[in-house]
Order: C-alpha cells, then structure tokens, then sequence
C-alpha cells in the first residue's frame, strides 16, 4: 500500500477540501487502531502527491472527543505519508489573533481529557516518552512559513494552542484562564494529535485558521455562531492551495 506522499493534510472544521485540487483516488483504510475519519483523497500538486483526510469526516459527523485519532494518522503513515500539515480552526484569544487571521503556532497547552492520547495504550506496547518540548517540527513549520511568504499570504508566526475539551465552546472565564496561561489561539483537535504525530515519528506542523474572537475576547462581545465560523473558514480558504504548491515547490 505504501506510495510517495509528499506530504498529508488534514483538514479541520469547514476545510473538507481544497478548493482548486481534483482528487485523483481514493482511498478507504483500516488500521491497527480501527477506522480513520473517512476516505482519504489523493491528489497531485505539479509532481508532488498530497493526500487529504477531513478530520471530522465528511459530513462533519465526528466531535472532536470521538476523532479517531490514532487511526488518523495511522492511516496517513500507512500510505507511505511522513509529514503532516494539520489545518485547525481556532478561536483567536491574543490580539494578534482575530478572525480570517492565519497562524503557524509553536506550543501548545492541552485541556483535554479522556482521549486516547498515546500509542501505547494496548497492554504490551512498549512505553514511548517522546521528546515534546517543542511539539511541532521546527523544520515544517520553516517550510510552511516561507510558503506563505513566497505564496504572498500573512500569517503569524508562532502562538501557543489551548487544546480544549468540546464540543461546547468555552465560558469567557475558560478563555480568561487560557490566557492567564499564556494561550494565543483555542481549539479542540489540536491534541492528542500532535502528540500522537511525534509518537510515529512524522513530521508535523499546524496551520490554524483562526475562525472567531474566543468567548470574552470580542469588542463586540457578540455571540459566536457556526455560520459565523463557516463562513470566515471559507473565506480564508482560497489561500491553502496556493500555501500547498509553495510548500510542496521547495
Ligand atoms: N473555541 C474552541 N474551538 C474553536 C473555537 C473556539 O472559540 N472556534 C473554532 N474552534
């Protein structure tokens, strides 16, 4: 089953493809860790093969505490994938974070529970303590950052993610703490992903859409609405493919 990939996207909330890019197969997996989210599309971009996979499944079926995230990435690893651009829509905390904003964090705080957050979970496995200490590869992040650069697109350069529970949105009091602990951006998908990334040794790297002011940070103090979310994803999306041909160019 093995190929070249160049490289593995996995689109989060509102990126369930990108536009622009014809998929040309498809691919329908089982791993050791079960099912991933769906099928996972392939398409080439000049001479580089990209693989896609929709983090909560097509139809957006899956909350972010039921993603199956070892089989994720399982899935892309067993298609022959060895770097990961994982896109994640975010809330913007940090001023430099508002809506339509794009980031390429560097740290990430995780108030997740209850998930599946390690390969080595099955009694039997070996015990990985994987260096976490910068939890994105640095080399990828490089690359994604002088992609949009050459691509002509703004993003910022670094943050910290606060991986939280979900899938309700936090309380502005949550968000306050978040920022108290030094958290730019907030999300739901963003662990065990990471961590599970640095266990199979991939390379990987987060470009964060940051979708909404998170609870409390709006001037406006307006409420935060799924269309609202939707449609700045969607407005933001034009810039991925040419983010990819940059990146994939290098
Ligand atoms: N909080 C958590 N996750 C999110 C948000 C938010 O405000 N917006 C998009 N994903």
């Amino acid at each position: 089953m093995t190929q070249t990939i160049d490289l593995a996207v996995i689109g989060g909330t509102g990126v369930y493809r990108i536009p622009g890019l014809q998929w040309q197969h498809t691919h329908t997996l089982e791993t050791r860790f079960g099912e991933p989210s769906g099928p996972i599309r392939i398409a080439r971009i000049g001479s580089a093969q990209v693989a896609f996979l929709a983090r909560h499944g097509e139809g957006h079926a899956l909350p972010p505490h039921q993603i199956n995230y070892r089989a994720n990435l399982q899935a892309l690893h067993d298609l022959g994938a060895r770097r990961v651009l994982a896109i994640n829509t975010v809330g913007g905390i940090g001023p430099d974070y508002g809506p339509k904003v794009l980031a390429v964090p560097d740290q990430i705080i995780d108030y997740t529970w209850g998930r599946i957050s390690t390969l080595c979970e099955e009694p039997g496995s070996p015990v990985l303590h994987v260096d976490f200490g910068d939890p994105y590869t640095e080399s990828l992040r490089g690359a994604v950052l002088t992609a949009c650069a050459d691509a002509g697109v703004p993003v910022v350069a670094g943050g910290c993610y606060g991986a939280t529970q979900g899938p309700r949105l936090e309380t502005k009091a949550e968000i306050a703490r978040l920022r108290r602990d030094g958290c730019d951006l907030v999300g739901m998908t963003g662990m065990p992903e990471a961590g599970l990334a640095r266990e199979l040794g991939l390379s990987y790297a987060s470009l964060c859409v940051v979708a909404n002011w998170a609870a409390g940070c709006d001037p406006a103090d307006a409420e935060i609405t799924l269309e609202e979310v939707l449609a700045n994803v969607e407005s933001v999306s034009g810039h991925l493919l040419p983010i990819l041909e940059h990146l994939l160019e290098a």
